[in-house]
């Protein structure tokens, strides 16, 4: 598999003398760390501990077209929107699988009744992670938040397993299995 250069395409997106890459880079480092201690306990091949990797540090790439001055970004979209405009350029960057993980990574997945119900801002599609990979960085993805205040605070199981109940119970029960099948 071809390395990918992460930095060159985060700097590219998110310039580094900015708030927003002050905390974007503090963020993917720990999801990706989590996410590959977890590649390693499965015993993952070295093609997808580097595609996890990448993908790890690539996966909220979006955030750039936001609009969220609390997290230095500048742009227009609402924040939610991070997970389709991280895909768009993902694309555009000519890495398809990536691209996936940018728009699949939100909490334990976005089903399209839910966006619709909810009337959230997004296409009505359904945002789900699928491969093994996906799963492994939206569970990582849990544990950390990019609030300034918190940055570097590591949530318990129990504290993400609080949080995910007001999503509902299926939520809850694909929240515990992830832990059963990446905790060991
Ligand atoms: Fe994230």
């Amino acid at each position: 598999m071809k390395k990918v250069d992460y930095f060159s395409i985060i700097q590219k997106y998110i310039p580094a003398d900015t708030l927003a890459y002050r905390l974007y880079i503090p963020h993917v480092v720990q999801v990706t760390a989590r996410a590959l201690k977890i590649t390693q306990r499965l015993e993952l091949s070295k093609d997808q501990q580097q595609f996890i990797e990448s993908a790890g540090m690539l996966h909220d790439i979006g955030i750039c077209k936001v609009h969220d001055p609390y997290l230095g970004c500048e742009g227009e979209l609402p924040y939610l929107a991070h997970m389709t405009a991280g895909r768009d350029i993902l694309i555009a960057e000519g890495l398809p699988q990536h691209a996936r993980i940018a728009a699949n990574h939100t909490g334990t997945g976005i089903t399209k009744e839910i966006i619709h119900k909810q009337e959230l801002p997004l296409l009505e599609e359904d945002f789900v992670p699928e491969t093994v990979e996906e799963e492994i960085i939206s569970y990582a993805d849990l544990f950390y938040t990019k609030v300034p205040d918190y940055l570097w605070v590591e949530r318990t199981i129990e504290e993400v397993r609080k949080g995910r109940e007001k999503f509902g119970i299926d939520d809850v029960k694909k929240f515990d299995e992830w832990v059963r099948r990446f905790e060991g």
